[in-house]
């Protein structure tokens, strides 16, 4: 890989991203495993990278994220921060390593982090609050994760939409206050109605938003890359968009990507299930 060429823009901060949300413009992510679609991801401008455990399926070809190991993420982590140059890079805390104590979560994001994560995710509401506040008073920045969270699959019975009824949606809203007062930066909120997605932007409105099949009404979006690029084997989420087909390369529909979150083009309001 070529390290030579100057980059396009100066590192993506927290305090970029804090400014970029306080401004109104929309936060950009996208995953990414390896070092050549992580410097392609950052090229083109995309403001953060998920080293997201959706690797464990695109990846390692298991059929959910549930098999991925600390250590596979540690390894996919180093890989895409060798390519990386500019964007804020999150890193997954994978089913198993956070749920046993806060010191367990703590040993885990230090790895991650070491390996050169900025930020972590872990997913989950109701037990997690005291697990983020324990975290980001030790100096890790965090991402939550609400809605559909895919390590508990086989527990909400398939990848369905949640928050659908009047006590789902306030369930959802309750954590996501909790874990915005606990100190969380930033928050993925996957397969829920728009309304609800936006409601928890409004109730916290420092913490960013990252939606993904939620609607418009957050900070920011995040799509799979494979899923954007159209090379996922399977049926594919409705709200998933061809970007692929749209440009004529991989740079060129990430690009577009990139373009359709900032002028809020993506998504289309109206489709937030499968
Ligand atoms: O692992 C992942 O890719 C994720 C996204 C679906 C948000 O968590």
């Amino acid at each position: 890989m070529n390290n030579a060429v100057e980059p396009i823009r100066k590192p993506v901060t927290l305090h970029r991203l804090r400014e970029m949300h306080a401004k109104g413009e929309k936060i950009t992510m996208l995953t990414a495993y390896d070092a050549t679609f992580a410097r392609l991801v950052d090229e083109a401008g995309v403001d953060c990278i998920l080293v997201g455990d959706s690797l464990g399926m695109l990846v390692q070809g298991h059929t959910s994220t549930v098999p991925v190991t600390l250590d596979e993420m540690v390894y996919h982590v180093r890989c895409v921060v060798r390519g990386n140059r500019t964007a804020w890079v999150v890193g997954d805390l994978p089913f198993g390593s956070y749920q046993d104590s806060r010191e367990q979560a703590m040993r885990s994001s230090v790895a991650l982090m070491q390996a050169g994560a900025h930020m972590i995710k872990l997913e989950g509401g109701g037990w997690t609050p005291e697990t983020v506040h324990f975290l980001t008073e030790r100096g890790v920045p965090v991402c939550a994760h609400l809605g559909l969270t895919p390590q508990s699959v086989h527990a909400l019975g398939g990848y369905r939409i949640q928050g659908r009824d009047q006590a789902g949606a306030q369930t959802l809203r309750s954590h996501a206050k909790s874990l915005a007062d606990a100190g969380a930066a930033m928050m993925v909120l996957e397969l829920m109605p728009s309304a609800v997605a936006r409601d928890v932007q409004t109730d916290n409105p420092g913490m960013m938003t990252i939606g993904i099949g939620a609607g418009q009404g957050t900070a920011g979006q995040v799509l799979v890359l494979h899923d954007m690029l159209h090379v996922t084997r399977g049926k594919l989420p409705r709200f998933v968009r061809n970007f692929m087909a749209e440009g004529g390369s991989v740079e060129d529909a990430i690009r577009r990507y990139v373009n359709a979150v900032k002028d809020g083009s993506f998504p289309d309001e109206s489709i937030h299930g499968y």
